[in-house]
């Protein structure tokens, strides 16, 4: 169909609001494997925030924390604690995406300006998407400073763990508006339905969810939305829901080149996985088939795998990487399938409530 109604060109970065963006910083170069690339904060005359940004492959996060109360990041930290705030697109034309989207009844945010430095200009406009998460769109004039006006290089390197790339970032929202947000997604985005699972392919005992995954043609970016579904007891999503304080990104899937290398480092480095129970191992061979990676070192590491008619995959999602149980992170590595890892639902889920039963929320 190749509708691509905002120009479009990739994810330019994420940004986090969160309540210590020096904090922050350390653990995404240190558990993660990002480098510092940029800064922009007092030393460089931003007096009312401070923000990293974080390079790895293609990946890019801005860490963004208010230096006053009366900065909106305050308010959102108060409200959601650490989050997603910003989905920012790379685009053609700035100006004419805010046209469109906005035009094709998306909410503006920001409208189209000029950002400058010494290095040049970009042109910057934003709207809103589900929760208070917005997306920027942004379009470069003669810009060629480190990232985007107003941000000094500040390199600090880190030990790269092997991530290529944003694969997906999936959006929770409340129920009975999942319909809402793919359609925003379709008529603003001219994204395409990708696949869609019910409560018939995600349930347990407890709790059910329905997703809707939005891709645009090259599928460079995809977005699934989740609602809760009703269950016998609180769902994922409804603990995500009451926790952010509304709908707001759940997940982000960092594709990786090694599944085994990268979650090894990332082990290493501190950061606690999910596991799921180890009966999810013995029956892996007869449920996958033959796979080029040893099940033993795919136990040691609790990876997840799943198979579908192009091919496998191998995932595993992280704890929350807040207090609040809210935003947490998918390692994923891709060998021909393009799904999700539907076949992993239910035992994911299972571990998932297990956590859950632990906080006290299910
Ligand atoms: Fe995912």
């Amino acid at each position: 169909m190749g509708d691509n109604p905002l120009k479009l060109k990739k994810v330019h970065h994420v940004e986090f609001w969160v309540g210590n963006a020096r904090q922050a910083a350390f653990f995404y170069r240190n558990g993660f494997g990002f480098s510092q690339t940029a800064y922009r904060g007092l030393e460089t005359g931003e007096r009312s925030a401070t923000s990293y940004v974080l390079t790895q492959g293609k990946a890019n996060f801005v860490l963004t924390t208010p230096m006053n109360p009366a900065h909106p990041a305050s308010e959102h930290i108060r409200k959601h604690g650490d989050g997603v705030k910003d989905i920012a697109f790379h685009v053609e034309n700035a100006d004419q995406a805010y046209e469109i989207a906005t035009r094709r009844g998306a909410k503006g945010a920001v409208e189209p300006r000029d950002l400058s430095d010494e290095h040049g200009s970009v042109r910057y406009a934003a709207i809103h998407t589900y929760g208070d998460t917005i997306h920027s769109l942004i379009s470069y004039k003669d810009y060629s400073g480190p990232f985007l006006p107003g941000f000094v290089s500040a390199p600090i390197a880190g030990d790269d763990a092997g991530i290529l790339r944003i694969d997906h970032i999936v959006g929770n929202v409340e129920l009975g508006q999942m319909e809402h947000w793919a359609d925003f997604y379709s008529k603003v985005c001219g994204f395409h339905r990708y696949i869609s699972f019910d409560d018939k392919d995600i349930s347990t005992e407890y709790s059910a969810l329905m997703s809707i995954v939005m891709s645009d043609d090259s599928k460079s970016v995809k977005f699934p939305i989740n609602e809760p579904a009703p269950g016998r007891r609180k769902s994922q999503i409804d603990e995500y829901l009451e926790s952010y304080g509304g709908a707001g990104v759940q997940h982000i899937a960092l594709l990786c080149k090694d599944e085994l290398a990268t979650v090894g480092k990332l082990t290493r480095n501190g950061i606690p996985f999910l596991r799921v129970p180890d009966a999810y191992y013995d029956v892996l061979r007869d449920r996958v088939g033959n796979i080029d990676e040893s099940i033993d070192a795919i136990r040691d590491l609790g990876i997840l795998v799943d198979r579908d008619e192009e091919g496998y995959l191998l995932q595993i999602f992280s704890q929350p990487v807040e207090d609040r149980p809210t935003v947490f992170f998918e390692i994923i590595q891709r060998k021909g399938s393009r799904g999700f890892g539907k076949g992993n639902f239910k035992a994911l889920f299972e571990s998932i409530e297990l956590e859950q039963a632990r906080r006290g929320n299910l």
